[in-house]
């Protein structure tokens, strides 16, 4: 089995790969390709190809598909305030390089006289939705996108089904939750506060809470993402029944409950690391967000995510702080 990681040299897609490539994949140790902007890192098990390359660009969509991957996982983007700041690149980005890829993946689908036909795992968003919400988003609610990220998002879903309709590529779109605590330093997406106001209190610094404590959000951690991703991989696509979109599950809790799970981990000297600085910018953003889903499909197709944010924030410690223990 071929995997190619679209994006493999980002925070889910290095933690995608440094799974498969001590688990493996569907029993199997495939061969492992990962393709971003700039070269992968790549410090873990195995000897991955690392190409680098615009996933916008014709040709990129052209080398990929002549690759022939068995399974693609599609994790390059640019993020929700760098698309909203750069509009041009983001649909570039976001939107035209999937359409590529999945337009050379159509030809090699037709010059293989109908055999080859790719599983691919694209990573959506929340950002599909607006509100009003109900109480809980149930797997029916309507995509009605408020920025470029979430149209972009939504364009793929949309080319992912149809693509899949007609037989060309075998898709899924997984709409993940905030992924929270990302390792690192903060990022252009404007829920990055979600992780700095955990992260840098764990590291003795300093974090700046842009909003209310009262807003609720739906959060999962990394290792859940690397599980969801895994899982859609694995999962027999006949049972999606012709619906190629859909909501995971994950954790819906409020900042104050964020804070709240640091403090029983940590105690309070983390906790008053947390500076409250209202950033109308932000919150104009993160406010009209989802809090809450029911995801009920997803749950029954095997998708798991954490227990509560208490386990989020102790996954992070394990995989990322293995000295503190
Ligand atoms: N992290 C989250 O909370 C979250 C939530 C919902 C959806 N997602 C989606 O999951 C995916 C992975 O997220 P992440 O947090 O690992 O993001 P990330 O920014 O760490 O990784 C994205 C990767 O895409 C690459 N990329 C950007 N432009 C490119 C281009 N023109 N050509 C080739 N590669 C390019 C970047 O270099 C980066 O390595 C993204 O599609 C993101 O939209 C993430």
């Amino acid at each position: 089995m071929k995997v190619l990681i679209l994006g493999g040299g980002g925070m889910i897609g290095q933690k995608l790969a440094h799974d498969i490539s001590v688990n493996g994949l569907g029993g199997e140790t495939p061969e492992l390709i990962l393709h971003d902007i700039a070269k992968p890192r790549w410090s873990g098990a195995g000897n991955p190809t690392l190409l680098t390359g615009d996933i916008a660009a014709d040709e990129t969509a052209q080398t990929l598909a002549a690759l022939k991957p068995d399974v693609i996982f599609f994790l390059a983007a640019i993020v929700s305030s760098d698309a909203e700041a750069n509009f041009k690149t983001g649909w570039d980005v976001n939107t035209r390089g999937a359409w590529n890829l999945l337009d050379a993946l159509r030809e090699q689908h037709e010059a293989s006289a109908n055999a080859y036909r790719p599983k691919i795992i694209f990573t959506s968003s929340l950002a599909v939705f607006s509100g009003p919400y109900p109480d809980a988003i149930g797997d029916d609610f309507h995509n009605a996108p408020q920025s470029s990220y979430g149209a972009q998002k939504s364009v793929v879903e949309l080319l992912i089904s149809d693509y899949s309709r007609k037989g060309y590529v075998d898709g899924l779109s997984i709409r993940l939750p905030t992924i929270c605590v990302r390792p690192g330093k903060p990022n252009l997406a404007a829920s990055s506060f979600y992780s700095s106001i955990i992260r840098e209190p764990l590291n003795g610094q300093e974090a700046i809470l842009p909003v209310p404590d009262s807003l609720r959000h739906w959060f999962a951690s990394p290792q859940s993402a690397v599980g969801f991703l895994k899982h859609a991989a694995e999962l027999d696509f006949n049972r999606l029944e012709g619906r190629r979109a859909m909501n995971l599950p994950g954790v819906s809790c409020t900042v104050a409950d964020q804070i709240e799970a640091l403090r029983q981990i940590t105690g309070n000297d983390a906790v008053k690391l947390i500076k409250s600085v209202p950033n109308a910018d932000i919150a104009n953003i993160v406010m009209g967000w989802p809090r809450n889903f029911n995801p009920e499909r997803a749950i029954k197709l095997g998708f798991r995510a954490d227990k509560d944010f208490a386990s989020i924030i102790q996954s992070y410690i394990d995989t990322e702080m293995p000295d503190s223990h």
